[in-house]
Parts: C-alpha cells; structure tokens; sequence
C-alpha cells in the first residue's frame, strides 16, 4: 500500500517536472518557424553566414557579440566586453526588446556611459511562447559543452 502510494507520489512528480521542463523549454520545431521572421537577416547551421545580423550556429551559451567579421555595434560589442553571455534567460529577456536589455544590461553592471546609441538588431520579438521556441530551436545548433 505505502509502495504504491510512493509509485503515485513520484509518477506524479515525473509528469509536473516533465510539463514544467516543456513549459519552459519551448518547442524547436515550433521554433523553426518563428525563425523565419529571423531570416531577413540572419542565417544558423552549416554554411551559415553573417548577412545583416550575425550568424546564429551555437549562439545559446556564446558570448555577446563574438562573431569574426560582423561589425556589431558599439552597444553590442560593450555588452559581450563587460560579460554578457547568450544563456537561454539572456535571449528571452533579450528578444523582447534588444535595444532596453542591452542598456539595462551595461546600466547594471554600473557602465551606464556605455549604455547609449541603438543596436542594429532592430527586431523585437514580445511573444512570450514564440520566445520559448525560437530559443529552443536556436538550442539544437549549439555546439555540445564540454
Ligand atoms: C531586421 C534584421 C534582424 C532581424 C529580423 C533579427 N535580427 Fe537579430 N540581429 C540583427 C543585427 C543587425 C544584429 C547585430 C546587432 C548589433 O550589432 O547591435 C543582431 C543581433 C542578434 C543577436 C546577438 C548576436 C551576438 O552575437 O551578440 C541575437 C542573439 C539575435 N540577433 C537573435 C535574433 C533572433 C532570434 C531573431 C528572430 C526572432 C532576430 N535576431 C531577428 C538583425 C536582425
């Protein structure tokens, strides 16, 4: 009897911690149509390259503004420079509006001197599910961590 209420209790878990995850996780095949919004500008996988964003291949868990022979701007390259890095939490707050995050991001970090101009992403993505899949998407071209 006790044996199987402890079978309940942890199917029970199981299921919450699963939805939990899925909820948060977002759905990449969803993702792989949001990212055609992405597309005016930006390219990720094999062959990828720089068009008028930066290429997106591994950019869930890369440093901002990394990309060889992308000229970010100022505000970006400030940002990557004083530690931001591409965490799933980052691109979802990021992707809201990539201009506000960038100069709260420096104001933070006390370089609010920094925090000036526009980013060249110009490009605000406010829905909260799209957010979830894009990044999940993004996630199945991260290169493995070692
Ligand atoms: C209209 C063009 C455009 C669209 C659409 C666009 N971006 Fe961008 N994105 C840019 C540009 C340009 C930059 C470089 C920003 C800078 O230098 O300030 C950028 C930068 C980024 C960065 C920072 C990269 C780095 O290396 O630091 C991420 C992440 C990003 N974009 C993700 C996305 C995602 C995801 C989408 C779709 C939901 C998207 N962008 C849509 C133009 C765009």
């Amino acid at each position: 009897m006790k044996a199987v209420a402890l079978l309940a209790l942890a199917v029970g878990a199981f299921i919450g911690s699963a939805d939990f995850a899925q909820a948060q996780q977002g759905d990449a095949e969803k993702g792989a149509k949001v990212f055609g919004k992405c597309m005016t500008c930006h390219r990720v996988g094999e062959g990828a390259r720089n068009l008028v964003g930066p290429v997106l291949t591994g950019v869930v868990g890369r440093p901002a503004g990394t990309i060889e022979g992308f000229a970010y701007s100022p505000l970006n390259k400030a940002a990557g420079e004083n530690g931001l890095v591409w965490t799933e939490d980052q691109l979802f707050s990021y992707l809201a509006n990539p201009n506000a995050f960038l100069k709260k991001f420096l104001t933070d970090k006390g370089k609010p001197q920094l925090a000036t101009g526009s980013t060249k992403m110009v490009f605000n993505l406010p829905n909260e599910t799209e957010r979830r899949d894009v990044i999940a998407f993004l996630k199945t071209f991260s290169k493995p961590t070692q």
